[in-house]
């Protein structure tokens, strides 16, 4: 008996053949791969029915799945998230609860473009099937009710999951680093979200390439990963993202004089704005940690951004500061403001 091939999980029209690359009826990139990870599975939430198709990420402490539910008659398309691990379960719980907190803050809906939204928040029980490849397969552990998000963007973002790039992405796409032009609409669009959310009194903590996230096209910007977000200017509330960004924390930390073993840090609007300006000297082909650019990136630029991250009294102005500065920049450097076309190349699957 032949077996039955799993179909694509965003068109679901066409059968799936093992090492396709693209499903032939609707693009998909990585479609056999996308296919077998997850089958369709009906997460029943207070009356409504959340759809976890494939997998499309995994965070740090999170598995992000493409996720399908309606709004009223209208089918939409977000994400869900979910804890790998119970014990990040109050990562996941304050992420939800600073959104909110936000789009409390914002009647007028003028950022609600750059966030996602918290559409459901459950627990979810049984394990998580990407962390069988933790375990190299062993026994699963004891479940415990893991904390699920559904989030849903902007709806001319038809889907996050396909549409939505992280700056770790783009950076992969263009390794000689991205030309300023582009990353000018990105760093303005992350300037502003940051100036709501520190008007707010919120702070993100981890304003790092993999948390923004751009739709080339629109040239939309959503900020995501407000799991360490902490209430601005509280107690050493940010606990620092293990993993890769290690260093850029450690900088961060000293840059606060805050002990080097000290785990957390202080919840300072400058923590966000340094980051992100970290995050757009590596976009550019930088070096974060020094804050140097390559030569084809204009001077005036270069020092722009040692500004947003570097130390001493001129440094780190608030976010709306530094927003009317850069247009200012950039138009003594390029003239009014244009549209260019950012071009990428289709998505990998996580
Ligand atoms: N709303 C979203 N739309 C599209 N992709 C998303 C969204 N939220 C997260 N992702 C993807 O999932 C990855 C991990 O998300 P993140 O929120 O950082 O999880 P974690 O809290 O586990 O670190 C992101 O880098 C991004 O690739
Ligand atoms: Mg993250």
């Amino acid at each position: 008996m032949t077996p039955t091939l799993p179909a694509c999980p965003r068109c679901f029209r066409s059968p799936v053949r093992a090492g396709a690359r693209f499903c032939p009826r609707c693009g998909l990139a990585d479609v056999a791969r996308a296919a077998v990870d997850r089958a369709p599975v009906d997460v029943p939430v207070g009356g409504r029915v959340f759809r976890v198709l494939d997998r499309v990420a995994v965070g740090s402490v999170s598995a992000v799945y493409r996720c399908r539910f309606y709004d009223g008659p209208a089918e939409v398309e977000g994400v869900l998230k979910v804890a790998r691990d119970a014990r990040a379960n109050d990562l996941l719980a304050n992420e939800a609860a600073t959104l909110r907190r936000l789009f409390a803050a914002d009647p007028d809906h003028r950022f609600k473009p750059f966030l996602p939204f918290p559409e459901a928040t459950f627990g979810m029980a049984g394990d998580d099937p990407s962390a069988a490849d933790d375990r190299g397969g062993g026994p699963p552990r004891p479940t415990v009710p893991r904390q699920a998000t559904v989030f849903r963007v902007h709806p001319e973002i038809r889907s996050p999951a396909d549409e939505l790039y992280t700056l770790a992405d783009v950076r992969a796409a263009y390794l000689a680093g991205l030309d300023p032009r582009h990353a000018a609409w990105v760093w303005r669009r992350v300037l502003t979200v940051l100036g709501f959310a520190h008007a707010t009194g919120v702070v993100h903590g981890a304003v790092l390439p993999p948390h923004v996230l751009v739709e080339p096209h629109g040239h939309r910007v959503v900020l995501v990963g407000w799991g360490c977000a902490a209430p601005a200017f509280g107690g050493r509330g940010v606990r620092a993202m293990a993993g890769s960004y290690n260093a850029w924390y450690r900088r961060e930390r000293s840059a606060q004089g805050a002990p080097a073993r000290d785990p957390g840090l202080f919840p300072l609007p400058s923590l966000d704005v340094a980051l992100a300006a970290r995050s757009m000297v590596e976009l550019m082909g930088g070096d974060p940690l020094n804050l140097s650019v390559p030569a084809t990136v204009d001077p005036a630029i270069a020092r722009y951004f040692q500004r947003c991250a570097g130390f001493g009294p001129n440094a780190r102005p608030d976010a709306g500061r530094l927003l009317a500065d850069f247009d200012g920049l950039i138009h003594a450097l390029w003239g009014p403001r244009q549209f260019v076309p950012l071009a990428l190349p289709p998505k990998r699957r996580a």
